[in-house]
């Protein structure tokens, strides 16, 4: 299989160091796509195994200012990496205050950060019953679970028909989405098993909000309208076919949630797997 990694600009000029905190990995590459969003690889612990859409907790070390002793401080992050890699990806965000990001935004190849491998989340194939059409929607950040499950050769292998929606209020926030979605495409293993021009079994529809593209308005209001059905030339969502997984921020989350309820699709588990699932992309 060919590399599907959009993370390629920095890749490690030094030499990755051998892990010395407890759970450290080392950083491979790192990618800027604004100035409030990256990508970056690790390593990948070799005992670490994951089902496509999970997360991890991953961090830094910091000094507690009571004790003056080193902890980790550690965020949630879906791995935007498929299973079979043999490394670890992550999309991020920066956040110019935020505890974690202000600092995680700096690391260059090389440097290490802490990651707990106890992966977790609903994200997963296993919390859908079978359909015909599984959707994948995103806002911002929250194309990470589906960067995953899009490599994920399973994926094409359970579906006819694959849709990711990917919402953001600026077009240069598309470009993670945009490169992931060319890699895939460009890939000889996954480009056999999606298929070509009006068989393509992939389908991707990038919309802004705030600044013009070919594709304006939040994904709510284009299924209401009728735009994204008319676009792709797709029947509407039906719970005997269709399954969707949902990631965002909360406002989309609940707000998509009662639309698919509406439409008859019920929120399925891990333990109860039924017509779609949801996972916050941050905690507001
Ligand atoms: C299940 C789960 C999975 C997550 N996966 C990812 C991921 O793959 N990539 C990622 O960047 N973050 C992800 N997050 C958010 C992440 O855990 C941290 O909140 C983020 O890294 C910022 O950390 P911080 O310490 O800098 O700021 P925090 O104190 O954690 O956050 C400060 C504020 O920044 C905003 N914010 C935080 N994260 C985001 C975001 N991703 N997009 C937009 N605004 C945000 C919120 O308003 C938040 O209140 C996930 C969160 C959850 C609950
Ligand atoms: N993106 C930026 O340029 C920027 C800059 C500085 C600070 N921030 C702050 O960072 C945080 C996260 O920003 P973000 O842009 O990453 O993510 P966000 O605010 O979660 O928005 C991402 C996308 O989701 C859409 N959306 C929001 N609510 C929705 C709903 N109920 N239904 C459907 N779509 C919905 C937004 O559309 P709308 O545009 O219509 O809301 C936007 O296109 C926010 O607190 C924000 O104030 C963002």
């Amino acid at each position: 299989m060919t590399e599907l990694s959009p993370v390629t600009q920095t890749q490690a000029q030094k030499a990755p160091k051998a892990p010395t905190l407890p759970d450290a990995q080392t950083v491979t590459s790192v990618k800027h796509y604004t100035d409030r969003l990256f990508a970056f690889r690790v390593t990948r612990p070799a005992s670490l195994r994951f089902r496509s859409g999970e997360f991890v907790m991953l961090g830094l070390m910091q000094t507690d200012e009571k004790t003056g002793k080193e902890k980790p401080l550690l965020r949630a992050y879906s791995i935007a990496s498929p299973s079979w890699d043999e490394e670890l990806e992550f999309y991020s965000i920066k956040v110019q205050d935020g505890p974690l990001t202000s600092r995680l935004q700096h690391i260059e190849p090389g440097d290490q950060i802490i990651l707990r491998p106890k992966p977790v989340g609903t994200l997963v194939h296993d919390a859908l019953l079978p359909g015909k059409r599984l959707w994948f929607f995103a806002t911002g950040t929250g194309i990470a679970p589906f960067a995953s499950l899009l490599r994920d050769p399973q994926t094409y292998e359970d579906y006819e028909e694959i849709i990711l929606t990917h919402t953001c209020r600026e077009v240069g926030e598309l470009d993670y989405g945009r490169e992931l979605i060319e890699n895939i495409r460009s890939d000889e293993m996954l480009a056999e098993l999606i298929g070509e021009g009006f068989h393509e079994k992939l389908k991707y529809y990038p919309t802004t909000t705030r600044e013009e593209s070919a594709k304006m308005g939040r994904i709510t209001d284009l299924l209401r309208a009728g735009d994204v059905y008319g676009d792709l030339g797709i029947e509407p969502i039906r719970p005997e076919t269709d399954r969707a997984m949902i990631c965002g921020n909360l406002a989309f989350n609940l707000e998509l949630k009662a639309m698919l309820e509406e439409m008859g699709l019920e929120e399925g588990a891990n333990s109860d797997p039924k017509q779609y699932v949801v996972e916050k992309a941050f905690l507001d």
